[in-house]
């Protein structure tokens, strides 16, 4: 009996491996499900989800930077890709002279503004703000 469960172990991990070999390496993003929550300091909302990889190929969006943006002299500079900057590096909590987009706000827009222009994807609190 426990041979077996060794056995079907080894085999689970050979064939995990074998299937990261092929993964694509480009989509970096792939284990988020749902939005991490931590540069907030007090929760109102379940945390939203948001299943980056299977989001990104559902709705067709291939450039990183439509949401990863670099920004410059208050323009989007074109090619350019924060993709390993999370959005409260730029994005701080509160509203102020230097920082006319907090966070929270950042997410809506962006995300419900293409909802919105492509009329998919969800713009109802609760749809995004599922509890666990
Ligand atoms: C529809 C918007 C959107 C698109 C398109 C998108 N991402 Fe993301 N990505 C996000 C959001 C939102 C996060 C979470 C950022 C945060 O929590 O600050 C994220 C996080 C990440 C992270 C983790 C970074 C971190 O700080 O933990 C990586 C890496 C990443 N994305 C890579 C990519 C790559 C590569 C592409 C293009 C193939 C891409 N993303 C396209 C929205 C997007
Ligand atoms: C490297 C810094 C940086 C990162 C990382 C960044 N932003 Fe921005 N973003 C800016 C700057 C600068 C502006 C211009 C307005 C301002 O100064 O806040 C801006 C503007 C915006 C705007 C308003 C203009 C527009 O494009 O609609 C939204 C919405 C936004 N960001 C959302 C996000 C989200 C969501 C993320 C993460 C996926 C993110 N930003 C990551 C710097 C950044
Ligand atoms: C550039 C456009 C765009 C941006 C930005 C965008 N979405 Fe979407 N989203 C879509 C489209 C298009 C769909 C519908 C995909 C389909 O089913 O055809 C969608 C669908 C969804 C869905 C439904 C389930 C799914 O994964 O397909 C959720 C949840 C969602 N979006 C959350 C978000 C969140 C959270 C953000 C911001 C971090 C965001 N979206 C940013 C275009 C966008
Ligand atoms: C398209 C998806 C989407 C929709 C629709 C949406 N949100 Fe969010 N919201 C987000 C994302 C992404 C964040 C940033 C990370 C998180 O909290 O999940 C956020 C953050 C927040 C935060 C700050 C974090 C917290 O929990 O305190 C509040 C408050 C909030 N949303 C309330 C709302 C309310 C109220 C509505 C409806 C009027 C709404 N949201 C609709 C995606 C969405």
């Amino acid at each position: 009996m426990k041979i077996k469960i060794l056995m079907i172990a080894l085999i689970f991990f050979a064939c995990s491996g074998i299937s990261m070999l092929f993964s694509d390496q480009a989509d970096a993003g792939d284990d988020i499900v749902r939005m991490d929550t931590s540069a907030f300091d007090r929760l109102r909302r379940p945390a939203a989800v948001f299943d980056h990889d299977l989001h990104n190929e559902t709705a067709q969006i291939d450039d990183c930077a439509v949401c990863h943006h670099v920004w410059e002299n208050g323009e989007i500079v074109p090619d350019e890709s924060s993709e390993d900057t999370p959005c409260s590096d730029c994005h701080g909590l509160t509203e102020g002279p230097n920082n006319p987009m907090p966070l929270a706000n950042a997410f809506h827009v962006q995300c419900r503004s293409c909802h919105i222009k492509t009329g998919k994807g969800p713009l109802l609190c609760a749809e995004c703000h599922q509890k666990y």
